[in-house]
């Protein structure tokens, strides 16, 4: 199973990916997990993503597909993938079927978590009280939402072209929503 998941701030995705991900005995991989990383453990890539993050602005490009590409040549990916936070951008969508076509596979799906916004703000300032990311305040969120809309959100069209998408409602408890994923992903 070669899989994306996809959807706003505060969607769900690294909650619901790391059990889809489980469920299918899949790596799970978050750039926006390994770019954290990286900022705590102060490496020379966290020195040049932190800034960027906590306005929260794009990584660029070039520096995100590379780490992907690297990522996805590991061969814990032999039996699939799921990423998570990546393809961000039209050129980074393009690179990773440039990524994928090099190692001779194309992905099963990309699941779309659909929640509303009033509920992604709740959630997202709940969290803030719980996990203290540095990028959960009202301002760096509000700038991630614009960056979604403007940036992230056409690629659902291109993968609905595709016969890809896979939307699930994101609303209610964690279990629920996973059990959706898990009956969609079977269809
Ligand atoms: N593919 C990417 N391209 C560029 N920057 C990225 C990418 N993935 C992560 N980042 C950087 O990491 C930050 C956090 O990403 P992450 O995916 O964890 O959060 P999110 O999708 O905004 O929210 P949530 O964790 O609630 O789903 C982004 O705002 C961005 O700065
Ligand atoms: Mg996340």
């Amino acid at each position: 199973m070669r899989m994306l998941i996809m959807g706003p701030p505060g969607a769900g995705k690294g909650t619901q990916g790391k059990k889809v991900a489980e469920e299918f005995g899949i790596p799970e991989i978050s750039t926006g997990a390994i770019f954290r990383s990286n900022v705590a453990e102060k490496t020379e890539l966290g020195k040049v993503v932190s800034a960027i993050m906590e306005k929260g602005e794009l990584v660029p490009d070039s520096v995100t597909v590379d780490l992907v590409a690297d990522r996805l040549a590991k061969p814990d990916t032999a039996p699939g993938f799921l990423l998570d936070g990546f393809p961000r951008t039209v050129p980074q969508a393009e690179a990773l079927d440039g990524i994928l076509a090099k190692l001779g596979i194309a992905l099963d799906a990309v699941l779309s978590l659909v929640v509303d916004g009033e509920t992604l703000v709740q959630r997202m300032m709940k969290r803030a009280e719980i996990e203290g990311r540095a990028d959960d305040n009202e301002e760096t969120i509000r700038r991630r939402f614009e960056v979604y809309t403007a940036e992230t959100e056409p690629l659902l069209a291109l993968y609905r072209d595709r016969g890809l998408l896979v939307e699930v409602d994101g609303l209610g408890a964690v279990d629920e929503v996973h059990a959706r994923i898990v009956a969609a992903l079977k269809k």
